[in-house]
């Protein structure tokens, strides 16, 4: 069974907070944040935008491209740690959105490995016959979790949605292979305390502890990121008998600069075959590689034939990639 990517799509807020902003809120520099991280410029979800809806334009686009109705979509994954609520999903608000009724819907929880996650899925459902027309979405809005006093992390992070359709069929872009990866035992590096069980936004000690925002320890954060990376950049290469020279376009997980210089260096593909938005959008979790792949798209980054490697890491630690054939 084929499993294709039929259409891509992504949708961002109108809103721009240039590093110059940040100046103002924080104590840092352009200098800083364009040195350290490579990112210019972030969107701001504005007062009536949530993660539903930045989902439902990207999910609509990516419909429109693949010529598929909403209510031939049989099932919805989105991917974020930023939903509308804690429940129901925001699946199932985009499912209304969209009138996708013939859907099953749900959320999934990888962090900024979310897309490749829900690729995964998605491909069994699909290879099992379970399903025909799917939505894989990654939508965020971490301008909500995010301390704007905390100079370590508001200057990181951005807003938006990417989408793809994954089809059991005969036209579009080939899904070869998708890997993913866990690694529990550092959970603690890069989370949001707040909200859940352990510490329940009902008592008054998560706002008063600041525990509702995204706390990371960054170095460590960065050292896991690129040998995690290369790794399962590697697994796809092996599963695929491919060599890093195949590769057409290297589509990393936007996070930072220098981990994807790092993860490009160390896997041998050159900076032409790279492909990085995160100057314009910073790191925007589960959303950059499904934003990325519709940039690079309308972009005409991909001809028939070439290959393109997905490559994720996010908290959990997770981390996966997926290897399409354009
Ligand atoms: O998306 C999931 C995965 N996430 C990531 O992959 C993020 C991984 N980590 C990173 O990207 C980097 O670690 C950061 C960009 C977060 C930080 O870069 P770094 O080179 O690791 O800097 P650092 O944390 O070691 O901090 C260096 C200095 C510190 O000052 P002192 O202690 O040396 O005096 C920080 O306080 O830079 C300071 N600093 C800042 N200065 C100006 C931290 N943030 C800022 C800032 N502006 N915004």
């Amino acid at each position: 069974m084929n499993v294709r990517i039929t259409g891509t799509g992504s949708s961002l807020p109108g809103k721009i907070l240039t590093n110059a902003d940040l100046e103002q809120l924080v104590d840092t520099s352009d200098d800083w944040i364009t040195s350290r991280t490579g990112i210019k410029e972030r969107r701001i979800a504005a007062e009536g935008e949530y993660t539903s809806t930045f989902a439902a334009e990207a999910a609509r686009r990516a419909m429109a491209m693949a010529g598929v109705q909403p209510d031939e979509i049989d099932l919805i994954i989105l991917s974020t740690v930023t939903p509308d609520f804690p429940f129901p999903s925001t699946a199932c608000i985009v499912q209304d959105i969209l009138g996708a009724t013939n859907a099953t819907a749900f959320d999934l929880s990888a962090a900024c490995s979310g897309f490749i996650y829900g690729l995964s899925v998605a491909e069994k459902y699909l290879r099992s016959g379970a399903a025909r027309k799917i939505l894989v979405i990654g939508s965020e809005t971490l301008s909500r979790i995010v301390d704007w006093q905390d100079r370590n992390t508001c200057v990181l992070f951005g807003d938006g949605a990417g989408a793809v359709v994954l089809e059991a069929s005969d036209g579009g872009h080939s899904l070869l292979s998708t890997h993913t990866f866990s690694n529990g035992s550092f959970w603690n590096l890069l989370y949001q305390p707040g909200s859940g069980s352990r510490n329940p936004a009902s008592d008054p000690r998560t706002f008063d502890k600041k525990l509702l925002y995204i706390t990371m320890e960054g170095n460590d954060v960065f050292k896991h990121a690129v040998r995690s990376m290369e790794e399962a950049a590697v697994k796809a290469l092996e599963t695929n008998s491919l060599s890093p020279d195949d590769i057409s376009l290297l589509i990393p997980h936007q996070a930072n600069r220098r981990i994807i210089d790092a993860t490009a260096k160390r896997l041998g593909v050159s900076s032409d075959r790279m492909f990085t938005n995160l100057e314009l959008y910073g790191n925007t979790s589960s959303a950059s590689i499904p934003i990325a792949l519709d940039e690079a798209n309308l972009q005409g980054r991909l001809k028939a034939g070439d290959k393109a490697l997905l490559v994720a890491f996010g908290g959990g630690f997770t981390y996966g990639s997926a290897l399409i054939e354009w």
